[in-house]
């Protein structure tokens, strides 16, 4: 039985590591979180209602799965996979904890081995970053001694039509046999396409690029949207209009909303920028994208204090509901999460905030001061005279009936997800404004 090591436990790492023990590999899981491998080796899953990943947690034995916090078993994996966070602090990307990583790798590096990059970083990340603390602790020389590649992830968390078992993966190498061998290893495990490309580099390039395409759609759309705001148009007529080309031509359409969020979409934008500068090349393209989607939060609340002054209120003496504080729908991952900001300026800027998410877990980002949290939508809008949508979770798009706005004696509803029906709303005598809407 072939043994291979995954290198933090998280969103990416741990699905990847009970796919590989389900595919017949013995798989140590390393993680520095002492309590995640616990729960992993209790076989409890960490995210909340994944019944699909539940159940592949648990059908995984502990000899074929198993989860620690020690980097020894390195030594004996044939295959070793860094799936650890790299975040942006203020916009710069950090690399440090790749780095990290990658020097507990080399301590345990031996000749063979071959290693994987599955963060998405920028393009060059690996040849500049892993690849000489690999070589300078160890000794070995990859290329000669061990293998090197990047393969990016592309999980979708709250996808239920695409997992880890099959997205299709591409893969690019130190030399061309580190891009043989690391195609080898994905298609022993994953059913999908597994596409080998030139270097290290087109393969980080293609992550980092589709996730900062998302990004830049999501901003024309953004700005679509407030010009729809600002001339009165709806942003759901013309983009009905601008579905007849997509029938007949094709197009990639993205729909407005308060921004993007989670790990990937925000961030990941600033590693090509990154890449860009240091080639000389102008950014303002990629900058201005990325700018305007961090700044929805703030428009999308200035909208509401518009909304309500023309009516003759203030925000500051109303109750407003803030329903959902995940990135986005059905998942509980609020991490840079656009509904966290929007929370942060409703607490500031309204007489009361009260929030609910079926979802998210009480984390640091998710605990806002001033703001109280509620497990039911009627208790959460038991006081309140505004809602704001969050994060078009089902739930909120099936039970917020007009007979339940009329109930609570809601007045106004700002939808920054454009999720409900701008009739289901006013039917219900409330007022109600989407984004561009
Ligand atoms: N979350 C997603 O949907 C997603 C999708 C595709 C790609 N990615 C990328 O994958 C990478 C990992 O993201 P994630 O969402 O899984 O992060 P995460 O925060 O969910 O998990 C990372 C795990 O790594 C552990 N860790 C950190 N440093 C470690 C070390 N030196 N040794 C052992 N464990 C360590 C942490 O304790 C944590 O459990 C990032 O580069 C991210 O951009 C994420």
């Amino acid at each position: 039985m072939q043994e291979i090591s995954v290198i933090g436990l998280g969103y990416v790492g741990l699905p990847l590591a009970v796919q590989a023990a389900e595919k017949g590999y013995k798989v140590n899981g390393i993680d520095y979180n002492k309590e995640l491998v616990d729960t992993i080796n209790d076989r409890r899953s960490p995210y909340v209602n994944d019944v699909r990943f539940e159940r592949a947690l648990s059908r995984v034995s502990l000899s074929n799965f198993n989860a620690t916090s020690s980097y020894e078993n390195i030594a004996n994996s044939d295959t070793v996979i860094i799936c650890v966070p790299t975040p942006t602090e203020n916009n710069v990307p950090d690399l440090s904890i790749v780095s990290k990583a990658s020097e507990q790798v080399a301590e345990h590096l031996r000749e063979g081995q071959l290693i994987v990059l599955e963060s998405t970083v920028n393009p060059g990340a690996t040849r500049s970053d892993v690849l000489p603390t690999l070589e300078n602790i160890s000794g070995l020389k990859a290329g000669n001694d061990f293998s090197l590649a990047h393969c990016p992830e592309r999980i979708d968390p709250g996808n239920d039509r695409f997992h880890v078992g099959n997205l299709n993966r591409v893969v690019g190498g130190m030399t061309p046999a580190c891009t043989d061998k690391a195609t080898s290893f994905y298609k022993s495990i994953i059913d999908a396409k597994i596409l080998p490309l030139g270097s290290l580099e087109e393969a980080e390039f293609v992550k980092s690029w589709e996730n900062s395409h998302r990004n830049v759609m999501i901003a024309l759309a953004n700005t679509a949207a407030i010009l729809c705001d600002s001339m009165d148009m709806n942003i759901d007529n013309v983009l009905q209009g601008l579905n007849s080309k997509v029938e007949q031509f094709g197009l990639s359409l993205a729909s407005p909303g308060i921004g993007v969020g989670g790990h990937c979409i925000p961030e990941d934008i600033h590693y090509v920028i990154r890449s860009a500068r240091e080639s000389g090349i102008d950014t303002r393209f990629l900058d201005s994208a990325a700018d305007l989607n961090d700044k929805m939060p703030r428009y999308a609340v200035h909208q509401l204090q518009e909304l309500v002054a023309e009516r003759g209120n203030k925000l500051e003496d109303l109750n407003v509901a803030l329903l959902g504080l995940a990135y986005k729908p059905n998942i509980g991952d609020a991490r840079r999460s656009p509904a966290i900001e929007v929370a942060h300026q409703l607490a500031r800027y309204s007489n009361s905030l009260s929030m609910h998410d079926p979802f998210a877990a009480k984390t640091k980002e998710t605990i806002i001061h001033g703001a109280r949290r509620y497990d039911t939508i009627e208790e959460t809008l038991s006081a309140a005279d505004v809602v704001f949508i969050g994060t078009a979770h089902d739930e909120y798009i099936t039970e917020l009936t007009p007979d339940l706005l009329k109930r609570h004696g809601i007045k106004y509803l700002y939808d920054g997800r454009n999720c409900i029906g701008e009739q289901t709303v006013t039917s219900a005598g409330v007022i109600y404004q989407g984004v561009g809407r």
